[in-house]
């Protein structure tokens, strides 16, 4: 697997490409931003973009979706169906991050809504790109409808926002549920394997390992002062 990594838009957001290297089939992660710079590198080595996977609706995770689309038309936009409100409304999200209607254009903040989904991502569901084959888990928590996707037999996961090295993804955001995402970290994530390598949607990588060991949210350290 090819995994190319850029970094997006001011929240440090970890966009990535994910590319089979026996098919040259690909995907692109949660573009935040950059379309220009992604669809550079998938032109550059001619990879097949057969999809734009989002882990869930945040605005740093969708920001650049439009524009990557218009270079991608034939590319399918695919996101849980818990987060389509959040994904058509991006235009607002930044309002809800209490971020002022006229400061929005001078902080590259304004967004139009998005193109129309292709279709929903379904929990179970093994989505292949070439002859990778990722499981798609359902983690509500950070959202309704955030989901990870595992690539088992290459031991890697992209988490998105459910856990970073060191930390979790914040849950006081609409629709974030910190016991919820507790849950889907603990009975979805950990149980992949400690070995496992997780890419995460800020941050360094990490692996399940090192998190379950060290990690303040999951060792009970934080018990008592969060949720
Ligand atoms: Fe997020």
């Amino acid at each position: 697997m090819i995994i190319e990594t850029f970094i997006t838009s001011p929240f440090q957001q970890n966009t990535r490409v994910l590319v089979c290297e026996e098919t040259q089939k690909a995907v692109c992660l949660d573009p935040g931003d950059s379309a220009n710079i992604i669809a550079a590198f998938i032109n550059k080595s001619n990879f097949d973009l057969q999809a734009i996977a989002l882990t869930h609706g945040h605005l740093d995770h969708i920001g650049g979706v439009s524009d990557l689309s218009k270079l991608f038309p034939q590319a399918e936009i695919i996101l849980h169906k818990d987060d389509e409100d959040l994904y058509y409304g991006l235009p607002e999200q930044p309002l809800f991050m209490g971020i002022p209607r006229q400061q929005l254009k001078a902080l590259g903040l304004e967004y139009e809504t998005p193109p129309t989904l292709s279709r929903n991502w379904k929990d179970g569901e093994i989505y292949s790109v070439g002859n990778l084959y990722f499981k798609i888990l359902h983690c509500p928590g950070h959202t309704p409808g955030h989901i990870v996707l595992a690539e088992e037999k290459m031991r890697k996961v992209f988490g998105g926002d459910c856990l970073f090295a060191g930390s979790i993804g914040r849950t006081d955001l609409p629709g974030g549920d910190y016991e919820q995402l507790i849950n889907s970290i603990t009975n979805k994530i950990l149980p992949l394997g400690d070995d496992v390598t997780v890419y995460s949607g800020h941050g360094d990588d990490t692996n399940i390992g090192h998190e379950k060991a060290t990690n303040p949210f999951l060792t009970g350290v934080y018990q008592m002062t969060q949720g």
